[in-house]
This record gives C-alpha cells, sequence and structure tokens, in this order.
C-alpha cells in the first residue's frame, strides 16, 4: 500500500522536482492533494506552477488548492532573485488547464485528515508553513492524527540563506513554525544543512536531459536557470536541490542520517528571526521534538532521482 501524502508547496524549481519525484513514484507514494502556499512568489503563481508540473508529468487527476496568500503575523517575503519572476523560470511550459479546487487548501487539509485514518497521512511541507499551521489553529483536533511531517526548512551548521541566521521557508513564517514544531506531531527537519549537499553538478544535469523525456529537459533547464545564484553566492557546484530531499526521504530514508534533537524558532530575535535553534549536541535539557537531518548520500539521491524521473 502507497504511502499517502499531501504535498505543501510554493513551487519553485526544486519544489517542481520534489512533487515530480512523488508522481513518478506511485507504487510507494499517493498524493491525495497538492496545496500551494504563498513564498517564493505570491499565492496566484504558486498555485499555477503546482497545476503546470502536474500537468508536465502527465498527472493532470491530482487535486491542487490555494491557500493561504501570506504569512499569520508578517509580509510576504518572496525570493524571485533565485526562482525568476514566475517561480519556474527556465523551461517554456504551457499555462495549465486543469483546474483549481474551490476549496481552500486549510479546509482540504483538516477534511483529509479528519477523514483518513488516524496516523495513516504524512503532511511533506516545502514552503513556509503557514497553511499548516493555520490548520493546526483553526482545528487542533487534527494534530494527533497525521502520520508526520517531513519538511523542508531551517539550517544548523549552514545557518541561513535568506539572512546571515535563517533559513527561507522558516523566515517566511517563523509564527507558523513555531505552531509546527510545537504541535506534538512527529516531525523530521531536511535543513540546508542536507541539501547544500544535494547539488546538481553539470554531469547530473548532463543525466536529467539525456533522459529524452520532457520531463528530463524540463527539469534540466530549470536546474539551469536556478543554479546562478547558488553558484554565484557559495561558489557551489550546481543548483542545490532543497525540496526533492524531502521526497527522497519518504522514498529511502536509508539515504540520509540525523539526531533526534530539540528545535526550537526565533521569532523575536532582532538579528535572528526564524533561525531554527537545533540542540545538535545536547546542551539544552529541552526535550527532544525533531528529527534533524544532518548528511545524506548525494550519490544514491541523484541515482534514485533520475531513475525516477525516467518513468514520467
Ligand atoms: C527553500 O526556499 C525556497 O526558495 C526553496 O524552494 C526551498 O523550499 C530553501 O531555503
Ligand atoms: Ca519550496
Amino acid at each position: 500500500m502507497p504511502r499517502k501524502i499531501i504535498i505543501d508547496t510554493d513551487p519553485g524549481q526544486d519544489d517542481a522536482v520534489a512533487i515530480l519525484l512523488a508522481l513518478a513514484s506511485p507504487d510507494e507514494l499517493q498524493v491525495l492533494g497538492i496545496t500551494a502556499v504563498a513564498g517564493n512568489v505570491p499565492l496566484a503563481l504558486t498555485q499555477k506552477n503546482a497545476r503546470i508540473v502536474c500537468e508536465l508529468a502527465g498527472k493532470v487527476d491530482v487535486p491542487i488548492f490555494a491557500g493561504c496568500d501570506r504569512p499569520l503575523a508578517r509580509d510576504l517575503v518572496t525570493a524571485e532573485h533565485v526562482h525568476g519572476k514566475t517561480g519556474l523560470d527556465g523551461p517554456t511550459l504551457p499555462d495549465p488547464v486543469m483546474p483549481l479546487q474551490e476549496a481552500h487548501a486549510v479546509d482540504f487539509l483538516i477534511e483529509t485528515l479528519k477523514r483518513e485514518p488516524a496516523g495513516s497521512v504524512t503532511l511533506c511541507p516545502l514552503g513556509p508553513l503557514t497553511n499548516i499551521a493555520t490548520a493546526l489553529k483553526s482545528a487542533p483536533e487534527i494534530a494527533p492524527r497525521i502520520g508526520g511531517i517531513v519538511l523542508m526548512g531551517g539550517a544548523y551548521f549552514q545557518v541561513g540563506n535568506i539572512t546571515p541566521a535563517a533559513e527561507f521557508n522558516i523566515y517566511v513564517d517563523p509564527e507558523a513554525a513555531e505552531i509546527v514544531f510545537k504541535s506534538g506531531v512527529p516531525i523530521t527537519v531536511i535543513p540546508l544543512d542536507v541539501t547544500h549537499k544535494a547539488l546538481v553538478t553539470r554531469p547530473r544535469n548532463d543525466a536529467f536531459r539525456a533522459l529524452g523525456n520532457r520531463v528530463g529537459v524540463a527539469v534540466a533547464q530549470m536546474t539551469d536557470f536556478f543554479e546562478r545564484f547558488d553558484k554565484a553566492k557559495y561558489g557551489s557546484l550546481g543548483a542545490p536541490l532543497h525540496d526533492p530531499c524531502v521526497t527522497a526521504y519518504l522514498l529511502r530514508p536509508d539515504l540520509f542520517s540525523g539526531r533526534h534533537v530539540n528545535v526550537e524558532i526565533e521569532t523575536e530575535g532582532r538579528f535572528t528571526r526564524g533561525m531554527t535553534v537545533a540542540d545538535w549536541w545536547g546542551v539544552s535539557g529541552r526535550a527532544p521534538n525533531a528529527t534533524f537531518i544532518g548528511d545524506v548520500d548525494a550519490e544514491g539521491f541523484f541515482a534514485l532521482l533520475t531513475d525516477r524521473l525516467a518513468r514520467l
């Protein structure tokens, strides 16, 4: 039986690859729905991009919902400087024709978690945690029904990308992140410490392109586009595939390693808004609330991803 998941996302090229990897893996993952949130680009674009990506994969039956258009308590910060004006700059892809669902993403989350057997649905947030936190706030009774949350966000050794102290997804809506990290739901965190090891080097990009299908070429073009930012900033070898690490973790947790630690979200710091204060060394005495991933077998990750994208 495939594991039931809901992907909460703000596509974003790396979100797109994460979605494609999930849609390419129906034996292991059943995507109940995709919920869009404002993040890399505004909501009107993230929900559209989610539909573009499903159509690229030929999976037009996946229900897609629009969610929150701004963080709980702050103005929206976006990342066009990384992802381009559309959020999916790189390939030229047709406007989607598949519909956006009428229901709000938060209502879909709550209704699905109440309907499905307790513990059977895993949430996979790939953007700011606004939708998930809003669902937990409006219907706290869903918390014990969530099987787990596997999210991309935060950093410990790499500290920050959007500020010196904070990773983008957590920085955009730290109040939402705080609600999620205090929810008691089993959480797995895939931080920058891991995703900065999942780099699309030139041979890896060539391998996507060489798949010869539409998806392989589009993924190569997406990573061609958004590698510019990280190459210039970090001098890295290519684009970091942040969000696909979440999907890969669901498929092959053996490729990853981490520690069960306490993670607190900084919501008040003058310079440290959105910092994930991960007690990697166990010095705080605070109870562990998350599995914080620290390492990935990058070769294994890219072998898995390339193999799966070939199936679309
Ligand atoms: C995260 O921020 C976004 O720009 C990416 O899509 C990823 O989810 C990395 O910090
Ligand atoms: Ca994202």
